[in-house]
């Protein structure tokens, strides 16, 4: 054995990169093994952090060639360099890659470089060479679900990783899969040029919504001119030369038909990942999803190792696995780690952006909790107004009895950053009456949220 570690954590994504650093400032001798030529996980190499470059960039190209004029702004020839968008988006990467590199220097974390395999308690096996450690932490992260059918080549039919590479804007991109994914990357595509189609299962894009949110997302996705396949589901693909030929048939059954497209986004979810990481020979359960089962305390049935992020159950979301790698290494250290897994935001960064955080009103009626409800336009928000950025509301669903608020839901500018205000109040059990009395400056886009609190009693004051 080469060495030993107090904790050895495989994969370097936000759930392992996080829990790396904390287990280190608490004093532990730590490593961390990472296969990929960089650090960062899924989110900064090809998730979460490319497709937030490419959402900015192909939102400045929209601002220039659809908005601009209406301020008074007058640009010509407007053109897009597409080689120099994806460069940047490289260098974005990097500086956050790089990045990650230097904390674990500071830290004091040793990266093993190399793909890690458990050879049972206390020991990983990284390409060949064996470390000891007291704790394993198996921070795998997820990959994209294959479909039936749909071959992904990267090239024509592209998972979210080739769908961040493209060099060339598809004359007209087919999305299967109306979720997170599929409607951040379509909306790039779509802002640069592309036709795009949305093909979805259920009858609703981003299942996890809001409805009353959602509805009013769809249309404004459908201004934008993206269009939607729904109840409808992709039973084929077949790839030439000149593109690629779809089926479709309803959800439910019925009468095939064919679509064509130049490129295929297949984003129908993920799934957890564990390849080659030896779970059965060491004995480690997962569940009926292949996720690695674990208690309260992100423990495994086989005691010594641990597991966090999306690899087990729960959101999908960098900032879940961040919280629970942080939690875990202080569950470690004797601390009381914890994860308050009902104040998790989810935001979906298209224009505008829908931020969620807690319950839904379906969620309510169904669990039988009585709720009242506040909402708020951002049509009448003067900050909204002056942006000219005035699509979408917040609403707040607060408990009937206590006000306590119980979620909250924001369609509009910036929703990603003012869900963190209602996320604040959540994690004090604040009620809407604790935010509709906390002055918020003006003019802002926070005060819509005010608004939509006061609401909740039905005193809104500007509508
Ligand atoms: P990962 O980030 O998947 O990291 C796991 C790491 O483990 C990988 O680097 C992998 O190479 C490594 N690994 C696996 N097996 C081994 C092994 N045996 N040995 C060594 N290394 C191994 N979430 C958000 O919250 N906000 C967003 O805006 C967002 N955008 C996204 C956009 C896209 C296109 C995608 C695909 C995802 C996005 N996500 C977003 C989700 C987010 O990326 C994940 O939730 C997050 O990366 C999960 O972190 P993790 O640490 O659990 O796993
Ligand atoms: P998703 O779960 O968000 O959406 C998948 C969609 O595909 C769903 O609407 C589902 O009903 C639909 N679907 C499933 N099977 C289908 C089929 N056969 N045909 C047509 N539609 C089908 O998954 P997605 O978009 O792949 O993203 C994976 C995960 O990555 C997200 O759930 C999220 O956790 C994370 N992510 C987060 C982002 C963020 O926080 N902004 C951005 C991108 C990804």
């Amino acid at each position: 054995m080469s060495e030993n570690f107090d904790v050895i954590i495989i994969g370097a994504g936000p759930g392992g990169y996080v829990c790396a650093i904390r287990a280190a400032q608490l004093g532990m001798k730590v490593a961390c093994v990472e296969k990929r030529a960089t650090l960062g996980g899924t989110c900064l190499n090809v998730g979460c952090i490319p497709s937030k470059a490419l959402l900015q960039s192909s939102e400045n190209f929209h601002t220039a060639t659809h908005a601009l004029a209406e301020h008074g702004v007058v640009v010509s020839d407007v053109t897009l360099d597409l080689a120099r968008m994806q460069a940047r988006k490289g260098e974005v990467v990097s500086a956050n890659v790089k990045g990650v590199e230097f904390l674990f220097k500071k830290n004091k974390v040793t990266w093993l470089k190399g793909e890690g395999r458990i050879a049972g308690a206390g020991r990983v096996v990284v390409d060949g060479t064996e470390y000891g450690t007291k704790n394993i932490v198996i921070a795998t992260g997820s990959e994209s679900v294959p479909l039936a059918g749909v071959a992904v080549d990267e090239k024509q039919i592209v998972t979210s990783t080739g769908g961040l590479e493209l060099d060339a804007v598809p004359g007209h991109l087919v999305v299967i899969g109306g979720g997170y994914i599929g409607l951040e990357l379509g909306s790039v595509w779509r802002r640069l040029g592309a036709e795009v189609t949305v093909v979805e299962f259920l009858d609703h894009t981003v299942p996890t919504m809001d409805r009353e949110i959602g509805r009013q997302f769809e249309r404004i996705l459908g201004k934008q001119g993206i269009k939607f396949r729904l109840s409808t589901k992709v039973t084929g693909a077949v790839t030439s030369p000149d593109g690629v030929t779809l089926t479709l048939e309803p959800a439910k059954g019925g009468a095939g038909e064919t679509l064509k497209a130049d490129v295929v986004l297949l984003a129908i979810g993920r799934r957890a990942y564990t390849a080659a990481l030896g779970l059965d020979a060491a004995g480690v359960a997962t569940d009926e999803r292949g996720r690695v089962r674990t208690d309260a305390h992100f423990a495994t049935n086989v005691a010594g190792i641990y597991a966090i992020g999306d690899v087990i159950a729960g959101p999908m979301l960098a900032h879940k696995a961040e919280e629970e790698g942080v939690a875990l290494a202080e569950i470690l250290a004797g601390q009381a780690g914890h994860v308050n897994y009902d104040v998790i935001p989810g935001v979906v960064y298209t224009w505008p952006e829908v931020a969620s955080i807690g319950q839904t009103e379906e969620q309510l009626k169904a669990a039988g909790i009585a709720y009242n409800v506040g909402k708020f336009p951002f049509t009448a928000n003067g900050r909204a107004r002056a942006m000219g950025d005035t699509d979408g509301f917040v609403k707040i669903l607060a408990d009937k009895t206590t006000d306590r608020i119980l979620g909250a839901h924001i369609l509009g500018p910036d929703a990603g950053t003012l869900i963190a205000e209602l996320a604040t109040a959540m994690e004090f059990g604040a009620s809407a009456e604790d935010v509709a009395r906390t002055c918020h400056a003006h003019p802002s886009l926070n005060e819509a949220v005010k608004e939509a609190a006061l609401a909740v009693a039905g005193r809104a004051l500007h509508i």
